[in-house]
């Protein structure tokens, strides 16, 4: 990919607005969360065993809310643990947020930052084998990255002994993927080359030969209001959706209603009058 094309994969300006409408409609933190309570205490646990010192690396970490839960969870499970967390992420604006966000979240005072704002490949090239972590983290964000194989490759190298990389990604062959892969002429973009799910991390991880376990992380949402055109709130998340920024002036008449009509008939699930998206998303934990 071109360095101009790369520096559009990081989230700026409108794109920032965007994502946080998506995340204030979409239930996928809070579904991500409720998942990461349940399956992370027992990971910890076993990461830090015979551990005093615990090195934490986020990839893509955006605002740091899943962050900052995991980083609360990690110190109340492991209270004697001296935690430090790098993050890699390209958005100068997202990286403010997330330093704000450590302010105003009391708890993380102890636990010092390290803030590498550049993009992962940049990251990759810099850094090479130097430090190494017990646990990485890359949530929604291997979308971007230029070259998924050896992405994982890399930050699989950069793991401790008992580590694990976890990775989040929307699941084969639900929502996002259907619309993604039907629409790959037209939706993907400088930022997204080639559209990514769990089946092509999976296919990553065996090509690696590498050690993994899958779960599902399952969310749905409302997306009613995409199929009315005088719905403003609609048009923002079809925009976040198609990545694009006005879905009303992008794509020709018949595209725009195909998308709906596969939206409405493959990719959600009708209750009560509403439309649902179905959003479930795959988390990957590869051990060390
Ligand atoms: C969908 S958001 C996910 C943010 C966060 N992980 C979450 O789930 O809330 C994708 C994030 O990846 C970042 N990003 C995109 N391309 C990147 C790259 N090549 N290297 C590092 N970060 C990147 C974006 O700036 C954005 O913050």
């Amino acid at each position: 990919m071109a360095a101009e094309a790369k520096k559009q994969s990081s989230y700026e300006g409108s794109e920032v607005q965007s994502f946080q409408f998506y995340l204030q409609h979409s239930g996928e933190h809070a579904a991500v969360i409720r998942f990461l309570l349940e399956y992370l205490p027992e990971k910890f646990r076993r990461i830090a065993a015979d551990k005093s010192n615990l090195a934490v690396l986020g990839v893509g970490s955006g605002g740091g809310e899943l962050d900052v839960q995991m980083l609360s969870l990690l110190q109340s499970i492991c209270p004697t643990l001296s935690v430090t967390t790098d993050v890699v992420e390209g958005s100068t604006e997202l990286v403010a947020n997330f330093k704000a966000l450590v302010e105003k979240t009391g708890n993380l005072e102890k636990i010092p930052f390290t803030w590498h704002v550049m993009l992962s490949e940049d990251y990759r090239k810099q850094v090479k084998n130097v430090k190494k972590y017990d646990f990485i983290h890359m949530i929604q964000m291997i979308y971007y990255v230029d070259n998924l194989t050896e992405t994982v490759k890399f930050y699989h190298s950069c793991l401790n002994k008992n580590g694990s990389l976890m990775i989040i990604v929307e699941k084969a062959g639900d929502g996002w993927d259907l619309l993604w892969r039907t629409f790959s002429k037209e939706l993907c973009n400088e930022g997204v080359p080639a559209y990514r799910s769990s089946s092509d991390v999976l296919a990553s991880l065996k090509t690696l030969g590498l050690q993994y376990e899958e779960h599902s992380i399952p969310n749905i949402f409302d997306i009613t209001e995409c199929f009315d055109p005088n719905s403003e709130t609609g048009q923002r998340l079809l925009g976040f959706m198609t990545a694009t920024d006005d879905f009303a002036q992008s794509f020709t008449p018949q595209i725009r209603a195909d998308i709906l009509n596969l939206l409405r008939s493959k990719c959600s699930t009708e209750k009560e009058g509403k439309i649902y998206f179905n959003s479930c998303l795959s988390c990957i934990f590869v051990h060390a």
